[in-house]
């Protein structure tokens, strides 16, 4: 099948260049004493993960147990979920994973958590794995003071849940443009992270895991003294916003196909809207900046820029979206590419999974 046989709005995946992302990626990390755990959370698809792990990530990173599901279906982990399971419905749903014999160890930010898994842990049988979540500035969940997260990591012992390690995710640092800024600003999250990590240490209780890290970090924690893993995610595909931030080593895997539906003197409309392309952290365009989005209604846009002057009702153009994950969040599939080709199509089996 060509590209020219698909029906839009799509999504399309260039699997040379998804490769050759995974492939920079994992040859910085044989380099490193932290290794790679990529999250789920970008790709949403065992296809995608599966190669990730053939190429030497240590495991996936997931923000929700629904994601979680998906990769167990697949037989891939070892799975960390860097999120809270919160309610008992969730807990259940946590227990039946590890009764499964999934391996997957969850965050906890609080003596609420603690109580919620250890419930679950009594109802089921099985023994929960946690991980201290530490907010290291970005201000979302996590503890705030070492002495705070050695009393958890106490309190997970002393009510039977394996205590692992802990993560801080700096992601108020990863869009920072300024590169010294970024590095700046992430090693004063890092420290914060290594502040409890040391506390940890000191009390009896070292941390197995230090997880951190987003794609606009990962080089900065990879090598920062005592981080033992990075979640980045987005590196795989990458988007229009990162690519603002990092113009280099990834390159753009993942486009959005859309079809001209008119074309006025300054502007054309295509059949995209926000149904199926976020616009979230900007607008997107075309990859050579010709074409830009100045605007989304539900299922229109409007298309401005140099290159509209050529257009034509029934052309069709391809897109970046500016945040892939909200992008691909709303669609069922990838259809995989080599050049005008459509070699696969791969289900984007987490896609959705909110809960
Ligand atoms: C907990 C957590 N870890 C890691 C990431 C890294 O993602 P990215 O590679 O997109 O920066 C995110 C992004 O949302 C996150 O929420």
């Amino acid at each position: 099948m060509k590209i020219s046989d698909l029906d839009t709005p799509c999504l399309l995946l260039d699997l040379d260049v998804m490769e050759r992302n995974i492939a920079t990626m994992a040859a910085f990390f044989a380099g490193t004493p932290a290794k790679l755990r990529p999250h789920f959370k970008t790709p949403k698809s065992p296809e995608v993960a599966r190669r990730q792990l053939s190429a030497g990530a240590i495991g996936i990173t997931v923000a929700k147990l629904g994601e979680a599901e998906v990769l167990a279906d697949a037989g891939l982990g070892p799975i960390l979920m860097a999120n809270q399971v919160v309610g008992p419905i969730k807990i259940d749903r946590l227990m039946a994973l590890l009764a499964r014999g999934v391996d997957i160890t969850v965050a906890v930010e609080s003596d609420f958590n603690v109580d919620q898994l250890a419930a679950g842990a009594r109802r089921s049988g099985q023994r929960p794995q946690a991980i201290i979540e530490i907010d290291s500035g970005m201000h979302r969940c996590g503890t705030t003071d070492p002495a705070g997260t050695v009393r958890l990591a106490r309190l997970l012992e002393e009510n039977g849940i394996r205590y692992r390690g802990v993560m801080g995710y700096e992601g108020h640092t990863v869009h920072i443009e300024d590169a010294t800024d970024r590095r700046e600003k992430a090693g004063t999250a890092l420290a914060i992270v290594g502040q409890h990590v040391e506390a940890l240490a000191e009390a009896g209780l070292p941390a197995e895991i230090v997880s951190v890290g987003g794609t606009g970090t990962y080089n900065i924690g990879a090598t920062w003294p005592g981080v033992t893993e990075i979640q980045a995610g987005t590196y795989v595909f990458m988007d229009g916003r990162y690519k603002t931030v990092m113009p280099e080593p990834f390159g753009c895997a993942l486009t959005f196909l859309t079809t001209i539906l008119s074309v006025k003197d300054a502007y054309a409309i295509c059949d995209a809207g926000m149904k199926s392309l976020s616009r979230d952290m900007g607008m997107p365009e075309a990859a050579d900046g010709s074409i830009k989005v100045r605007g989304l209604s539900e299922e229109h846009a409007h298309l401005v820029g140099d290159g509209v002057a050529n257009l034509e009702p029934g052309d069709r153009i391809e897109l970046i979206p500016s945040h892939g994950d909200t992008t691909l969040n709303m669609h069922d599939n990838y259809y995989v590419r080599r050049g005008e080709d459509v070699i696969d199509t791969w289900p984007i089996l987490a896609a959705r999974k909110f809960r």
